[in-house]
């Protein structure tokens, strides 16, 4: 992984998009599959922002607890400021790989849109499997990137430009091998979902204006390995500016829901 891509400014990009509509969604779907009860010990493995861990607590209640870890301080502190509030909830660094928490400890384990940085999956399921009790379950969420459908007046050029934003990630089709993993690990996976992030035309506060933005600033800093130069970049960016005032933008991408138990 790029670590920037987490730090600084990215941070805060980060925590505004995972406040649209689409990402709320994900949030419910999530919360609803993992069914957290009041009282349970749960990771969140990558917390990012801290908006699935806050909702966490406030379910796993008083007598519960929440652990989030990140990689990023700058992640973290954004955490850290959310879940102030809540007195059974606590965050720190902490790598996907070599999680510092104790065996079995944990009743329930969630980790979105984190595992497809990760280059060492079975070391960070193997972590995963040993901090959760026997019978604990785990909510694994992650993008494939060949899922998506993005309009645009050049195929050729969209395809260059998504083959470069493919490399911010450590396996950016991971979803296609997780299930084959976590059985390796010792996990039965109970059920695999979709959630889309789905604009079939533009919407300010929504992911695909925000991932747009992000793929924008990173392809400009990194084309140059695809050989994508900055006058394509910039074509590429005002065919969508020109889909958007038409009213013909179109943007769809998976993300797969993994709930598994140790
Ligand atoms: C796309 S964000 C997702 C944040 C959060 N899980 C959510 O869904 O809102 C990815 C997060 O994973 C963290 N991360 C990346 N690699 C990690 C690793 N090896 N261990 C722990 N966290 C990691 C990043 O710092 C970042 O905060």
């Amino acid at each position: 992984m790029n670590q920037t891509t987490f730090d600084g400014p990215a941070a805060r990009t980060l925590e505004a998009v995972y406040q649209t509509p689409d990402l709320i969604a994900q949030r419910v779907r999530v919360l609803d599959l993992l069914a957290p009860r009041p009282g349970e010990h749960i990771v969140d493995i990558g917390v990012g922002p801290g908006l699935l861990a806050y909702d966490l607590a406030r379910l796993a209640g008083p007598d519960g607890r929440v652990v989030g870890l990140d990689v990023s301080a700058d992640m973290l502190a954004i955490a850290h400021e959310r879940l102030a509030s809540q007195a059974n909830a606590e965050c720190m660094e902490g790598d996907a790989v070599r999680l510092p928490l104790p065996d079995g400890g944990f009743d329930a384990a969630v980790s979105t849109q984190v595992y497809e940085y990760v280059a060492d999956m079975p070391a960070a399921l193997a972590e995963l499997h040993r901090v959760l009790r026997p019978g604990g379950r785990a909510l694994i969420l992650d993008t494939d990137w060949r899922s998506i459908v993005w309009h645009s007046h050049d195929e050729a050029r969209m395809a260059r430009v998504l083959a470069c934003w493919d490399d911010h990630l450590a396996d950016p089709h991971l979803p296609a091998r997780l299930g084959p993993l976590l059985t390796a690990a010792g996990f039965v996976v109970k059920r695999v979902e979709i959630a889309a992030m789905l604009s079939p035309g533009w919407q300010e506060a929504s992911y695909a204006a925000g991932i747009f933005r992000a793929i924008h600033a990173f392809v400009r800093q990194n084309g140059a390995r695809h050989d994508l130069a900055d006058d394509e970049i910039e074509a590429w960016r005002v065919d969508q500016e020109r889909l958007i005032e038409r009213g013909e933008f179109f943007f769809s991408l998976n993300r797969y829901l993994f709930l598994a138990t140790r």
